[in-house]
């Protein structure tokens, strides 16, 4: 099969750039990384840039030297940027949060977006374990999509201006204070859309609905069923099932978020942790599915496509089967990989079935396609059809808690980062009195101890 085949299989893509990342894509994903290692290097280390300084040049006479340095204008404040690196495949430390040195400047048709909220995305869980193909080797800035207020443009862009509110979705890069984007990966935030909303919309809505519509082609009267449907994904895809009439959603989740799935719109929630959601599916539909996403891979994907009506539709769009902990765990990987599901063409007409592959971060050189359904996703916000649901914001410097959260499989909706600084909280005047009468208390037990002291000898 081709990569393009609607049959592509992105398990394959996981567990081979797993192995070593080869192919066409590579050349212009090192020379991104290596533009950002560069600007890492030179923010990261600040101790050995002043001690160059401080050293005399050897070619210069000292005389001069004194000269140059008396004649120096003072130093301009020097422009920095708080920004998330990973610094290397692993758990959550691997992920540390920098100062970087210098304003980046747009180019020609690009954009400087100071960013106010950035979503975290499954795919981050996987680029930290170097699981995920589209984020190039660290040390590098992850994060796929953010929102903000345009503070500069380049040359040659006539659409965006200072001041502008804005949604960008971007291939890695975007969890920092100030980033610098192409014009045509940003869009326009709508009245009232918080910079939350607008950070959590870009990967999960695009992707929920590229799959629905493009792929899935849902109709009045269908059923879907939608895993891991508490995720952003999940709630993107339940909202969007509802915007055509009486679909009915099969929704897979952990039995805690299953009041908030029903209320979303879920028909069906099903604890996959307890049940076998391909019998509970039949029990309702004993004739199956319409459509069947599938994010999890390996053997779910078999039962995705088993659970197919006649014209049913398989859209396979993930593999988090694979993550199995903080840490690349490479028996899951390997049982993924190695319960992967491949049907041949003839099977595939007997069967009367579609299977379709779906990887938004291979629709880079798409910016039109993306744009059209950005847009559309927009007008669906306006009218009230859409909402994303933000599970819970985190700074920056609490980045590990949010992919925690996320791993350990407690998010309901989308988990967004701040770029600014977490405020030390004021004491409450209750704690501070309480503290008032501790200190006394302290006093006395210390002079008890030193009493004691002889005694324990
Ligand atoms: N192909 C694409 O272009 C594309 C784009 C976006 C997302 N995706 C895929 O879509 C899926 C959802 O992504 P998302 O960003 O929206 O994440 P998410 O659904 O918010 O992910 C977290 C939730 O997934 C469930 N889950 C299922 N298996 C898990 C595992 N092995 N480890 C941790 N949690 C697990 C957990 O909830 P419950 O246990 O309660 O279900 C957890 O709370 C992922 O597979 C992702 O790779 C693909």
């Amino acid at each position: 099969m081709r990569e393009n085949d609607c049959n592509s299989n992105p398990v394959f893509y996981y567990a081979i750039r797993t192995i070593t990342m080869s192919g066409e894509d590579a050349p212009a994903q090192q020379q991104k990384a290596e533009d950002q290692k560069q600007e890492t290097k030179t923010t990261e280390q600040p101790k050995a840039e002043s001690k160059q300084e401080s050293q005399p040049a050897t070619e210069a006479p000292a005389a001069s030297a004194t000269a140059t340095a008396a004649e120096k204008p003072p130093e301009e404040e020097v422009f920095t940027y708080r920004s998330l690196v990973l610094s290397g495949h692993g758990g959550y430390d691997k992920v540390k949060l920098q100062v970087k040195k210098g304003k980046p400047t747009p180019k020609n048709g690009e954009v400087l977006v100071r960013v106010k909220a950035c979503g975290l995305n499954f795919a981050d869980l996987m680029g930290r374990q170097g699981l995920y193909d589209r984020l190039p080797s660290p040390p590098v800035t992850p994060g796929m999509e953010c929102s903000g207020v345009i503070e500069a443009v380049g040359e040659e862009v006539t659409d965006r201006k200072v001041g502008d509110r804005v949604l960008v979705l971007h291939r890695f890069g975007m969890w920092q204070e100030v980033v610098t984007v192409i014009a045509g990966h940003t869009f326009l935030m709508p009245e009232g859309m918080s910079f939350e909303e607008a950070a959590a919309l870009p990967v999960n809505y695009v992707t929920a609905y590229m799959m629905l519509f493009e792929f899935g082609n849902l109709r009045p009267n269908q059923s879907v069923l939608v895993h891991m449907a508490a995720g952003g994904v999940g709630i993107a895809a339940t909202q969007l099932c509802h915007t055509v009439k009486d679909v009915t959603v099969f929704g897979t989740a952990s039995a805690s978020k299953h009041e908030a799935i029903s209320q979303g719109g879920v028909t069906h929630p099903i604890d996959y942790r307890t049940r076998d959601y391909v019998e509970e599916v039949r029990k309702i539909n004993p004739k199956g599915l319409d459509i069947a996403l599938d994010p999890l891979g390996g053997s779910d994907t078999h039962k995705a496509f088993n659970l197919l009506k006649p014209m049913g539709k398989l859209i396979t769009y993930g593999a988090a089967n694979m993550l199995t902990g903080q840490r690349k765990n490479l028996l899951a990987v390997a049982k993924t990989w190695y319960n992967q599901f491949s049907i041949n063409a003839l099977s595939l007409m007997h069967a009367n079935k579609s299977v379709c592959g779906y990887h938004l971060g291979h629709l880079d050189d798409e910016p039109e396609l993306i744009s059209q359904v950005v847009a559309k996703l927009l007008e669906l916000y306006g009218q009230g059809k859409i909402k994303p649901r933000v599970d819970s914001t985190w700074h920056f410097e609490q980045v590990g808690d949010a992919m925690r959260r996320m791993q350990e499989r407690n998010n309901i909706g989308k988990v967004i980062l701040l770029p600014e600084p977490k405020k030390e909280e004021p004491k409450k005047e209750e704690d501070k009195k309480e503290e008032k009468k501790e200190e006394p208390k302290k006093e006395e037990n210390k002079k008890e101890e030193k009493q004691e002291e002889p005694k324990k000898e």
